[in-house]
């Protein structure tokens, strides 16, 4: 309260026209700024966005097993939930049962998904990874199916290996 004071009153006096213009240009921006800030903005915008982003991703990147800015934190999978989509979507080259005994399965040279060296080598996020945006002659399936889809199919091609 005090420093403001003080600022008015010295103001006051000194409010000679031009003196009183530069305060007002300066209040509003002076030409110096508006050039700057012409200059600055696309970079800010950039920066922004970027930031954005930077948090946006943060509670993902350190929740879940990394990957992009568009991958969800790891949902509980329901084996159940995710055999109805595999039947529905995957069974026709993997086979009901997985181990792609189907003629598109033998045609494609499909992965058996029961077999053990498989399911061991193979971690959840890649198994997400190939579903999401196909390998080689399997599909993408990315766009049809929501982050719980693919949990939940996973928790599914998890069961098709409990030998
Ligand atoms: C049109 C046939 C086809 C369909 C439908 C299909 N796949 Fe595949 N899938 C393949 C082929 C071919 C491969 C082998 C790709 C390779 O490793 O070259 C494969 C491989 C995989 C693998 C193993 C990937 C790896 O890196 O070892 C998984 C897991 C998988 N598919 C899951 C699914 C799921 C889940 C669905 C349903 C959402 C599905 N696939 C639908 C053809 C298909």
């Amino acid at each position: 309260m005090l420093t403001l004071r003080l600022t008015v009153k010295e103001s006051k006096p000194s409010s000679s026209v031009p003196h009183r213009d530069e305060l007002r240009h300066f209040g509003y921006g002076t030409r110096r700024m508006h050039l700057s800030r012409r200059r600055i903005s696309p970079v800010q915008t950039a920066l922004c966005a970027g930031l954005l982003l930077f948090f946006a991703a943060w509670p993902l990147g350190c929740g879940g097993s990394g990957g992009g800015a568009q991958e969800k934190a790891p949902l509980p999978g329901r084996a159940e939930e995710g055999k109805v989509i595999f039947m529905r979507r995957c069974s026709l080259c993997h086979g009901e049962d997985g181990k792609a005994e189907t003629p598109s399965g033998r045609n494609l040279a499909v992965q058996d998904l029961t077999e053990t060296n498989w399911q061991k080598a193979t971690p959840d996020e890649e198994i997400a990874q190939v579903v999401r945006h196909g390998k080689d002659k399997m599909p993408a399936f990315g766009r049809h199916l929501s982050a719980q889809d693919l949990a939940d199919l996973i928790a599914f091609v998890r069961t098709l290996n409990a030998l």
